[in-house]
């Protein structure tokens, strides 16, 4: 059970990061969150924080607990697929989860790792202050848009999103989890539409 003390000392501990190495350690020092103890990793991001683009996904997966890095393993390497289709890779994108430790066999994250979580995910995107923020899957679109649609109605919807009165609103956009699009790969048609709205987004 996750208890209002530790939701307030997660907000804390996250308002005090001004930079992202130090909401990196932050992360790594933070001992509330039950996943750590059953994790080999913290996974807290890969890729470039000065990018323009930021990707939020769900939880760290069998490969990317092993390795610390998220998404490495099948789905990962699909959404390495997706970005080079709009000329982006892990040089010019910044990838992170709404949670930061695998949860067990892979489950959905409950609502208290979530709650848990989200101070931090919140500076985080504070910090990196992207031009255009992808929610990938339903799980990150939930818990950042703050909306109990399911994906299908999500996708493809643009947002002004106002995560804090210090920086401006981010062009936000749900798309599909690439491991949804493994599994129903004729959704993938959606998607490219998503991917070269994105792409237009960051043109402009
Ligand atoms: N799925 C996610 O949502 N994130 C990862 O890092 C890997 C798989």
């Amino acid at each position: 059970m996750v208890t209002n003390e530790d939701v307030i000392e997660a907000e804390n501990t996250a308002i005090n990061c001004n930079t992202v190495n130090k909401l990196e350690l932050a992360v790594k020092n933070f001992n509330n969150c039950s996943l750590k103890s059953t994790s080999k990793n913290v996974v807290f991001a890969d890729g470039n924080n000065k990018a323009d683009l930021m990707v939020i996904g769900e939880a760290p997966g069998a490969e990317e607990d092993k390795i610390g890095l998220p998404f490495v393993g099948l789905a990962g390497k699909l959404l390495d697929r997706m970005l080079a289709a709009i000329n982006y890779d892990r040089t010019n994108t910044y990838i992170t989860n709404v949670i930061f430790w695998r949860p067990p066999g892979n489950r959905k994250p409950t609502d208290d790792e979530i709650t848990l979580c989200y101070p931090f995910v919140k500076q985080h995107i504070i910090l990196i202050n992207p031009k255009v923020l992808v929610l990938s899957g339903v799980v990150a679109a939930q818990t950042i848009l703050k909306s109990k649609l399911g994906i299908t109605r999500l996708r493809g919807v643009w947002h002004k999103l106002q995560i804090s009165d210090q920086i401006n609103k981010i062009d936000t956009i749900p798309i599909f989890h690439p491991a949804f699009l493994l599994r129903q790969p004729e959704r993938k048609r959606e998607t490219w539409s998503d991917l070269k709205s994105i792409r237009e987004k960051l043109t402009i």
